[in-house]
């Protein structure tokens, strides 16, 4: 795990747009695993002024998002897909039958998550699937509790988490009591992992993560046991982290040596 403490959000958004640009300048068919949530506005912002400056084309790339509210017609502005076609792709020159959702309202939900994991599998598999992180440190929607082995399934939100997305709705009711989400398996299967959490509001999931205990309490824990996962984080989410000092000497040294190398 290596943790990646920037000065302020912005600057975390740019270390992990910098991250997924250099990725698709290397790889112009990448597989891309992609998160919704207010966290990762910034990202596509950044992802997008590469795109229409010409630094990158994403007109290859495939793309799988983590997840989508069942009920929620695509159409609707509370669904993850319209979230996505807003945010990134409406603007970029991705072909948009390369960008996969889950279906929320399909007749057959236990069908479309097989589905799902079905293309992901003739994609080859995720190359860099990117997270944010619930308050109470799911990932995906994978709520506390959740078997840390799971594949692609609906799962029931928790109250904290229908609270904490009440934003995004007229009404704290109106948020959908559950979602087809990507497993915790699922997720793990991706070759890179690259978690973004900004704000006081997740150093306590961001201490539970990097420094707690892996447990299925904490889903986002389990990428302790990842070969390679970026957790990417501003100074106000870093707040409640022990070992701060370390993770911010260990990646002064490995940047120093990356520069050696490179020259
Ligand atoms: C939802 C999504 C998660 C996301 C989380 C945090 O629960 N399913 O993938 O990480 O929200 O969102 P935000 O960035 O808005 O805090």
């Amino acid at each position: 795990m290596r943790v990646i403490i920037e000065k302020s959000a912005s600057d975390a958004a740019n270390f992990v747009a910098e991250t997924i640009l250099e990725l698709v300048e290397n790889r112009p068919n990448a597989v891309l695993g992609l998160a919704t949530g207010g966290t990762m506005t910034p990202v596509y912002e950044r992802l997008l002024a590469a795109s229409q400056n010409g630094r990158v084309s994403f007109q290859a790339v495939s793309t799988f998002n983590l997840d989508e509210y069942v009920g929620v017609k695509a159409s609707s502005e509370h669904s993850y897909r319209y979230f996505m076609d807003k945010s990134f792709f409406e603007s970029t020159d991705i072909d948009r039958c390369r960008t996969h959702l889950p279906d929320g309202c399909a007749e057959d939900l236990r069908a479309e998550c097989e589905q799902y994991e079905g293309l992901i599998e003739q994609a080859g598999g995720i190359d860099l699937q990117l997270l944010g992180i619930g308050s109470d440190g799911h990932i995906g929607f994978n709520e506390p509790g959740s078997s840390l082995s799971s594949r692609t399934r609906v799962k029931t939100l928790t109250k904290q988490t229908r609270l904490d997305n009440s934003r995004f709705f007229a009404a704290p009711e109106d948020v959908p009591y559950s979602a087809i989400t990507m497993g915790v398996g699922t997720i793990m299967d991706a070759r890179q992992i690259v978690l973004l959490a900004t704000g006081k509001n997740k150093a306590i999931a961001v201490r539970a993560t990097v420094e707690g205990p892996l447990s299925a309490m904490v889903t986002a824990s389990v990428l302790q046991w990842h070969p390679n996962a970026l957790i990417v984080l501003d100074q106000d989410a870093a707040s409640e982290l022990e070992n701060v000092a370390d993770y911010l000497t260990a990646e002064k040294i490995q940047r120093e040596l990356l520069s050696q190398h490179n020259k």
